[in-house]
């Protein structure tokens, strides 16, 4: 029989009480459920709500379950509906009708709408450790690689010199923002709905400020309705979820390239790496796309959230109980990509010398040509256009600005003389770029440091 189940004659459909039921996937916040409920019976014993005894007998017995839990000798009942009416159920059998007064004054609208703000408080602090590993990890790797020239890219052409750390760093930078987020979202979030009740509040004398700071709220939250009715927390911590996801895969489609024999530029260690089953050369980046794969299904996530939400009247809808499918979905698995992605990184071999190599093709010292005219003089369009003009001429030669003849610089301007190729030098290219945030190793460095400080 439901703890409901006053009003009712018939016993609910099996079907409906299948479909109805989320202790499946709710079970997880037991232990938040039940702190939430010691935090209620305090100030419900406080506040003369109910006896100062009975309130004692209540947080003991639910002190004894949460134990009884977490050790495995008490198993989650599939039949009851939730969690919330697991706990109860289960303290009202050990403590007889003591334990039916725990939900004076209370509605499982607030206490679910509780239950998730806690969960997702704790999960994302181990989140936020996660990230802050990854970019650990990320500023090591770079130290190691201040000087190693690469060439970065626009439109996937080669560009400009850059290095190897400073391709990684714009990585570090955007988990930066993603850990401000996730520490904005829950900022925000940091409010408590015990004591909305279903939807009203309540008549009886309790104290929401006492219970928002036991559960180490900054205080409770301002509106009835809205307490019970919002998961906007929910889907902004899914967008900072996906969006994190978004920077995991763009890293990921990165190192799949860059394992590929066109580029060979890094080289997975084989205990992160997967074979074919039927092509015995292989080799597969398996990790990195199963991370990008699984973006698109935390984006999915986000929009289940949205679109759950997004018609409902106030209050609580019955709908909002597929929010936490939704939201635990995206962190279960976002944890998952963190927690593969950090020593898939830290064991890869980088293969500095190609990585040379491939700098050294495509001209991305054309611009640091232009530029060598500029700085004797010439306004920068004249000397891009003369640049164009030697790149055309190194393809059809088959040269390359390093190896083009001085004769040929000076057919277009006297301006070029012998030092020329020293200006574009690949070496020179990349430390002479030393703007604020530019790749050269002095900027890097310097970004590193601010980077690590942050970090500690
Ligand atoms: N299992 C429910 C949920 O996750 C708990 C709240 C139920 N409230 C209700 N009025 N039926 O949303």
């Amino acid at each position: 029989m439901a703890l409901w189940a006053g009003r009712f004659s018939k016993e609910v459909d099996e079907t409906v009480n299948a479909f109805n039921s989320s202790i499946a996937f709710d079970a997880r916040m037991y232990a938040q459920d039940i702190r939430g409920s010691i935090a209620h019976a305090t100030m419900l014993g406080e506040c003369g709500i109910i006896e100062k005894s009975e309130s004692e007998a209540i947080i003991a017995g639910l002190k004894e379950i949460l134990k009884d839990i977490q050790d495995g000798t008490l198993e989650f009942d599939p039949n009851a509906e939730d969690i919330h009416m697991f706990v109860e159920a289960e303290l009202t059998k050990r403590l007889g009708s003591t334990g039916k007064r725990l939900h004076t004054a209370r509605s499982r609208n607030d206490q679910v709408a509780l239950d998730i703000r806690l969960y997702l408080r704790d999960e994302m602090q181990k989140m936020q450790k996660l990230i802050d590993e990854l970019t650990l990890t990320i500023c090591e790797i770079a130290q190691e690689h201040t000087e190693t020239v690469m060439p970065g890219y626009t439109h996937l052409q080669r560009a400009q010199p850059i290095t190897f750390a400073h391709h990684l760093l714009a990585y570090a930078q955007m988990l930066r923002r993603d850990n401000d987020r996730i520490f904005d979202a829950v900022e925000r979030m940091n409010e408590c709905p015990l004591g909305s009740g279903a939807l009203a509040g309540t008549t009886y004398p309790i104290d929401r400020f006492m219970t928002a700071e036991l559960l180490d709220f900054y205080r409770p939250v301002a509106n009835s309705l809205d307490g019970v009715s919002d998961r906007d927390f929910c889907i902004e911590l899914c967008c900072a979820l996906s969006i994190l996801m978004t920077h995991l895969s763009r890293f990921s489609e990165e190192i799949i390239l860059w394992c590929s024999w066109e580029f060979k530029f890094v080289e997975l260690d084989d205990a992160y790496a997967t074979g074919s089953s039927i092509m015995p050369q292989k080799k597969n980046p398996d990790v990195t796309e199963l991370i990008r794969g699984k973006t698109g299904r935390v984006n999915g996530d986000l929009i289940t959230l949205l679109s759950m939400m997004k018609g409902l009247p106030l209050a609580y809808n019955k709908d909002m109980q597929e929010d936490k499918e939704a939201i635990f979905d995206a962190i279960d698995n976002t944890e998952l990509c963190l927690k593969t992605f950090i020593p898939m990184l830290r064991t890869m071999r980088v293969l500095k010398e190609n990585m040379r190599n491939a700098a050294a093709k495509g001209f991305i010292n054309a611009t640091d040509c232009a530029d060598y005219l500029v700085k004797k003089g010439m306004p920068f369009r004249d000397a891009y256009k003369i640049t164009g003009t030697l790149v055309a001429k190194c393809i059809e030669k088959n040269l390359t600005l390093e190896t083009l003849p001085l004769e040929a610089y000076q057919e277009m301007t006297d301006l070029f003389t012998e030092d020329i190729y020293q200006a574009i030098s690949l070496d020179t290219c990349v430390r002479e770029r030393k703007s604020y945030g530019a790749p050269s190793p002095d900027a890097v460095k310097k970004q590193l440091a601010d980077l690590m400080e942050a970090l500690a």
